[in-house]
């Protein structure tokens, strides 16, 4: 049988053979007999907007990897910013490649003092954490206007640097100043993970230290939303980036795409769900108003993933070693019984609807306590490494401008009205 598709013009009877390549067929031949026929595809449910060597996911058997490694090896062995250095330049560091990486994005932590006075502490005092990153990320380009330089490399790798260190540092900042805290300055001698735990609670110490379980933990967590290919916020990262614009500005948008319910807030919308939900003996009437129409079950579900989520199930590990150190969540046995009852019913079954990646990480950060407006910014954090791989590679592959096609279904050509005849 041949890999090909062949499409015919039933109006003049041409018809082309357009070979199936990676399983799927290429709109630039398309294009050459039906140029002026183009697809419906509002969410990009069946288009392919690049080709990308970063992130592998099958959805149907459950498979992330990263530049080829198991999602599974890399969160048992490795450490976030060696896989952020993984997905941004394609291959693991080699010693001394870490110890400079590792040492550029600890010396890169500290934010212009103006960041902090004249914008973060310019919110109100019960700004969301996640709207102050966004503004906070994008503010950052006006600071360093050679970002704009996208073309050069070395200006290139000096903002990506900046940008994976700042994160943490914005992102804590954010939170000290919803709760009336006091900033808190990087330590440069802490890991990555530890750095950002100090600077969301060191009080008076001279020297946080984190426990090495919570720290080890979150940044598991962190490796694991590092990238997930073309999900909204990626693809509205490369969208962005499609036009040239600076990759603050762009990190920003993609971090704006995340902070919806339906793709990073959903974690938040979990904890909300399930302390609405309140006790286990009120799963089974959820889950029936669920089927009835009554809203969604937050951290169910996937574009992709249509058998299990490889990342649920390394987080619900990850759970039970921080409720070790922190006791157990009580929304715990709550999110357990509705884990049973949903994937042993019919209409959970039947739509292949599983608990995915923001199921079980909000228990975690609560139980780490992390404020609930803080969740998507944890997620954000990390995804940051994704971001700024997918951006580069788009750089690389001088892919054009995003511009996608409409179906206009307005009004008819009409002639203005005058407002007193209206
Ligand atoms: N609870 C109940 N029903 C659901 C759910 C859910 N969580 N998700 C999908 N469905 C139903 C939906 O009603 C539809 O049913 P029907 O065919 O009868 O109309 C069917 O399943 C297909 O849903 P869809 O909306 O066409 O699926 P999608 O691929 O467009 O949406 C999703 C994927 C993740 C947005 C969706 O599953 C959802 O809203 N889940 C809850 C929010 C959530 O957990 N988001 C985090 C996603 S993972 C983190 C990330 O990558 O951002």
């Amino acid at each position: 049988m041949a890999e090909s598709v062949t499409i015919t013009d039933n109006r003049n009877g041409e018809s082309i053979e357009i070979p199936i390549v990676d399983g799927g067929v290429d709109a630039g031949a398309w294009r050459k007999l039906l140029g002026n026929i183009w697809f419906a595809d509002p969410g990009f449910m069946q288009t392919a907007a690049t080709d990308s060597a970063i992130t592998e996911l099958d959805g149907e058997a459950g498979i992330l990897r990263y530049r080829g490694y198991p999602i599974e090896q890399l969160a048992e062995k490795s450490t976030y910013l060696e896989v952020a250095y993984l997905l941004i330049y394609g291959e693991l560091p080699t010693e001394e490649q870490y110890a400079d990486w590792r040492h550029e994005v600890t010396y890169h932590t500290f934010i212009h003092e103006n960041v902090r006075k004249r914008f973060m502490e310019g919110f109100h005092h019960d700004a969301h954490p996640m709207g102050m990153l966004v503004s906070a990320v994008a503010a950052l380009s006006t600071f360093y206007p050679e970002a704009k330089e996208i073309n050069d490399v070395d200006i290139r790798n000096k903002q990506i640097v900046r940008l994976l260190a700042k994160m943490p540092t914005l992102a804590a900042g954010a939170h000290r100043f919803s709760v009336g805290m006091p900033f808190v300055y990087p330590d440069n001698t802490l890991d990555f993970a530890s750095n950002f735990l100090s600077m969301m609670w060191k009080i008076a110490e001279p020297h946080y230290q984190a426990d090495p379980v919570l720290a080890r933990a979150l940044d598991v967590l962190f490796i694991l939303h590092a990238d997930h290919e073309q999900n909204c916020g990626t693809t509205a990262m490369r969208v962005i980036g499609s036009s040239h614009a600076d990759p603050y500005s762009a990190t920003a948008g993609a971090a704006a795409a995340l902070y919806g319910p339906r793709h990073g807030g959903a974690n938040e919308a979990v904890i909300k769900m399930l302390t609405e939900i309140g006790h286990v003996d009120n799963v089974d009437a959820y889950v029936k108003g669920v089927k009835e129409g009554k809203g969604r079950l937050q951290g169910f579900g996937h574009r992709v993933y249509k058998n299990f989520d490889p990342r649920a199930k390394i987080i619900k590990k990850i759970a039970y070693d921080v409720f070790e150190v922190t006791g157990k969540n009580p929304l715990l046995d709550i999110a357990l019984k509705l884990e049973d009852v949903a994937l042993a019913d019919d209409y959970f079954i039947s739509r292949k609807l599983y608990p995915n990646v923001d199921f079980y990480s909000g228990l975690i950060y609560q139980a780490m306590g992390f404020p609930i407006e803080m969740f998507t910014v944890l997620f954000a954090i990390p995804r940051t490494a994704g971001w700024l791989a997918h951006w580069q590679e788009l750089i690389q592959q001088d892919q054009r401008i995003a511009r996608p096609r409409q179906i206009y279904t307005g009004a008819a050509p009409r002639d203005y009205i005058e407002m007193a005849a209206r």
